[in-house]
């Protein structure tokens, strides 16, 4: 009798110990894949870190090893610091192939003093060119920051130290395709793009400051893990249940008011509704842009 319980309650424990481990994560041996850059990207501190790193000869970058449809993804960065320009960082979610939905974060360095732009994107089905671009409130380099997505069946809301910067929405019922049918991956790389990456490719990378290095810490996913056709989240476990209320978050009336802040101030180009009294957003838009994603492309279907 006393034993039987307690190999019950060690089963238990059992359960809710790998439970709390794929709530919890932030051991990049255990979560990631270092896909490319020959040594280049590294796994330090007891698993707790994550550096990539870029030189004249190459960049380097990683995966997750699970695909989620659906979550609540956490990651710091701390960005190439000193003169980054030229380089990029980009640090997204994808799915495969040519019909592929994506939700993208990537920050475009600068020189020295100057600041970085973080570029956002949305792609459904294939679809792209919903760019939106900030600068940010902080000095991206000098600590780690929090970039978050959210992805549930209604919205992707981008944020940065829990502050909303964009909110994409599903739009379906206006036929407006939306990322809800194809798991997809974390992908974060570093690479070399100074064709376009700053002030429109006119500052070049300085490859006497390589090897430029960006780090990654403290990652979280509270997400639905996509396996063998089915998702963690509609297995009917309570547990699962309890921690999924972000599957319906939506912004409250302050983050409204926070989302609108980052908008007015931070912002300097939106594929919806360009501002040409900003002076980067023609210069960074389309054709720019367009590079951005073909070089990505190529990184993702070749390593
Ligand atoms: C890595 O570990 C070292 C030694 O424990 C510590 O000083 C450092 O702050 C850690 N780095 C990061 C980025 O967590
Ligand atoms: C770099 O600095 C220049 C000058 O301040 C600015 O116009 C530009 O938006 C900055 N960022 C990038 C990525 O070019």
């Amino acid at each position: 009798m006393a034993s039987s319980s307690s190999s019950s309650s060690s089963v238990l424990f059992m359960i809710f110990a790998i439970v709390l481990a794929v709530v919890s994560a932030s051991n990049f041996n255990q979560d990631f894949t270092i896909t490319w850059g020959d040594g280049r990207a590294k796994i330090l501190n007891n698993s707790q870190l994550l550096t990539l790193s870029l030189d004249k000869a190459s960049g380097s970058g990683f995966q997750s090893n699970n695909e989620y449809l659906f979550g609540k993804i956490d990651m710091q960065l701390k960005l190439v610091s000193g003169n980054s320009a030229g380089t990029v960082t980009a640090y997204y979610l994808s799915s495969q192939g040519s019909t592929h939905d994506e939700i993208d974060f990537e920050f475009l360095g600068n020189l020295s003093g100057e600041p970085y732009v973080l570029h956002t994107n949305v792609f459904s089905q294939g679809k792209g060119n919903r760019e939106q671009q900030f600068y940010l409130w902080f000095d991206p380099i000098a600590d780690f920051h929090t970039y978050s997505i959210l992805w549930n069946p209604q919205r992707i809301i981008f944020s940065v130290d829990g502050t909303p910067i964009r909110e994409f929405k599903n739009a379906e019922s206006m036929g407006v395709p939306y990322p809800k049918n194809q798991p997809m991956r974390i992908y974060s790389s570093l690479w070399n793009a100074d064709d376009w990456a700053t002030r429109g490719g006119l500052v070049k990378t300085d490859w006497t400051k390589a090897p430029f290095t960006a780090s990654y810490r403290n990652f979280n996913a509270n997400a639905c893990i996509w396996s063998s056709g089915s998702s963690s989240c509609s297995s009917s476990s309570s547990s699962s249940s309890k921690n999924n209320a972000w599957l319906s978050e939506q912004l409250d009336s302050t983050n409204q008011g926070r989302l609108k802040w980052v908008q007015k101030n931070y912002m300097i180009y939106n594929y919806c509704c360009t501002d040409f009294s900003k002076e980067i957003s023609t210069r960074i838009s389309s054709t720019n842009v367009a590079w951005s994603r073909i070089f990505k492309r190529k990184l993702i279907y070749h390593y």
